[in-house]
């Protein structure tokens, strides 16, 4: 055990960086009134994996990132995103497998780095987890009211969301939300099977729109593959990504830079495989099983983007392709409005399970962050009925149901990456830090190359932070100086590792089909 436990009454230096030990964190989930029921395997991962990643990155982003960034060589942002979460999947994998506590890199962080920044992580988690939430289910809407258009109904412009810049609630959107607080307070049995047959009917549309597509495409499309380099507006613009205002380069879009410019937004896409490692402490096995879940869900989820992406740019020129419907609307471009339906109604019932899965994330941070003490610990009770942390869950649902009726997609999108990304840095850092602090914990899976596949995470999270544009760091630093503020006037002083606080003997909760809305 390290001696890196202190405790209220020592300097402010000690306090901030003070570290929950992984023992503690896991002692923590063995508290009958905290604990979470141990029911998953390495296949329900991988599915859980698949079910939050595939959304709107690949159903809506793409078509908006090849016309306005990067062409058919969009297919090449999705793989330099998919390098950059391929690193970082590396390093999760070894901090679940060695931390299995719910909580993702805020536990991660608390048990390497010390309160403060692991508070910090968690805060930037809540905020990925959240917008992404909202972003995820304003899609949903989209893809919802493209089907109604079709059916000959609409929705009424007040209600139907913002558009072109015309202010409108999206009613659809804070609907969902809703509905799926509901089913998360529920618990898993409901969940569980509803999430299985929705990620079943996702994958087989995307494979639809690479096998059927296959045959659609014309190969004067590809041309240019990366089309040259055109400049945007002026280099004061804070809508132009940091790395171009930092070197004075005039913004431009496509061409080599715009590849990844293109990967800092597509990266969206591949949010939700960090989630996996949310799910650790309900996990049955999860030293072996996260690393598996991880990792395949991310595997399974590049070389379907890729190839969606090949198969889309060459069906349609990409400067035709759709930005609210793009792999429907290529369809319906080469004369097959059958497939077009069939894409838009598969595509709506994948979204949900991403909202679902995003929300369900963000209420396992804010159960371990309430948990710690550094968020009100009423906000961590189990329901004695459904074994869920029902209160943080109808806390958050509403939040999030709140945002999703007021925002629109593309700027939430970018404020999520640059959260998710950071984490990643932190994350990748705690590997190194941890492997020091504690070369003796059993890890039952290693990051190979230590420190060096961490470090190269590190940079190429990094890369890809300064590729999104500067008025999403302005953001994000806005959220984080927020996150700061709560933390000092409140989480400090509430810490219970801060006020050295025994395990607490509490009886077991009542309802022992608790149960946790993983598939
Ligand atoms: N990866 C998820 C999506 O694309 C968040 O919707």
């Amino acid at each position: 055990m390290s001696g890196t436990t202190s405790v209220g009454g020592t300097s402010v230096s000690s306090t901030l960086f003070r570290t929950k030990t992984v023992e503690q964190s896991i002692q923590d989930t063995e508290e009958p009134e905290h604990a979470l029921k141990k029911s998953l395997s390495a296949l329900d991962l991988t599915v859980f994996g698949v079910g939050v990643i595939i959304g709107t990155g690949i159903f809506v982003l793409t078509g908006k990132i090849a016309k306005e960034n990067a062409g058919p060589s969009v297919a090449l942002s999705f793989v330099v995103a998919g390098v950059v979460c391929a690193l970082a999947a590396l390093c999760y994998a070894e901090f679940a497998s060695t931390v299995p506590v719910a909580g993702s890199a805020y536990t991660f962080s608390y048990a390497s780095l010390g309160e403060f920044p692991a508070w910090l992580i968690g805060w930037d988690l809540i905020l990925e987890l959240a917008l992404g939430c909202a972003v995820v289910a304003v899609g949903w809407s989209g893809y919802i009211q493209s089907l109604l258009d079709s059916a000959g109904l609409r929705m009424p412009q007040p209600l139907s969301g913002t558009h072109g810049g015309e202010f409108g609630f999206d009613l659809l959107a804070c609907l969902l939300v809703l509905a799926l607080t509901c089913v998360l307070v529920v618990g898993m049995k409901l969940s569980s099977r509803v999430t299985g047959v929705v990620v079943a009917i996702k994958v087989t549309v995307v494979l639809i729109v690479i096998v059927v597509g296959a045959f659609f495409i014309t190969g004067s499309n590809y041309d240019p593959f990366i089309p040259p380099a055109e400049h945007t507006s002026g280099s004061s613009d804070i809508t132009a990504p940091l790395i171009q205002l930092m070197f004075g380069y005039t913004p431009t879009n496509f061409g080599v830079m715009g590849i990844f410019t293109a990967a800092a937004v597509v990266f969206f896409a591949f949010i939700g495989f960090d989630i996996v490692a949310t799910a650790a402490e309900e996990t049955r096995n999860p030293q072996r099983d996260v690393p598996r879940g991880i990792l395949g869900s991310l595997l399974i989820c590049t070389v379907l983007y890729v190839a969606v992406s090949i198969v889309v740019t060459g069906m349609q020129k990409y400067t035709d392709l759709t930005v609210d419907a793009p792999l429907a609307d290529a369809f319906k471009a080469v004369g097959h409005p059958f497939w077009a339906g069939l894409i838009s109604f598969g595509a709506a019932v994948g979204l949900t399970s991403v909202c679902m899965i995003l929300l369900l994330g963000q209420t396992r941070v804010f159960f371990a962050m309430s948990r710690d003490g550094l968020i009100p610990q009423t906000f961590s009770k189990v329901h004695p009925r459904f074994g869920t942390p029902y209160r943080s869950t109808i806390l958050l649902g509403g939040v999030v149901a709140i945002v999703a009726g007021f925002t629109s997609i593309s700027e939430l999108a970018e404020l999520v990456n640059i959260g998710t990304l950071s984490a990643f840095v932190v994350v990748a850092a705690g590997i190194i830090l941890l492997r020091r602090s504690r070369p003796d914990l059993h890890r039952a899976f290693r990051t190979p190359l230590v420190p060096w596949i961490p470090a190269l995470s590190i940079l190429a999270s990094l890369w890809l932070m300064l590729n999104l544009p500067a008025e999403t760091w302005l953001r994000f630093g806005a959220w984080m100086v927020i996150g700061v503020v709560v933390y000092f006037f409140y989480g400090r002083h509430h810490s219970r590792l801060g006020k050295g606080m025994p395990r607490r003997p509490t009886p077991p909760a009542k309802g022992d089909d608790s149960q946790i809305p993983y598939p």
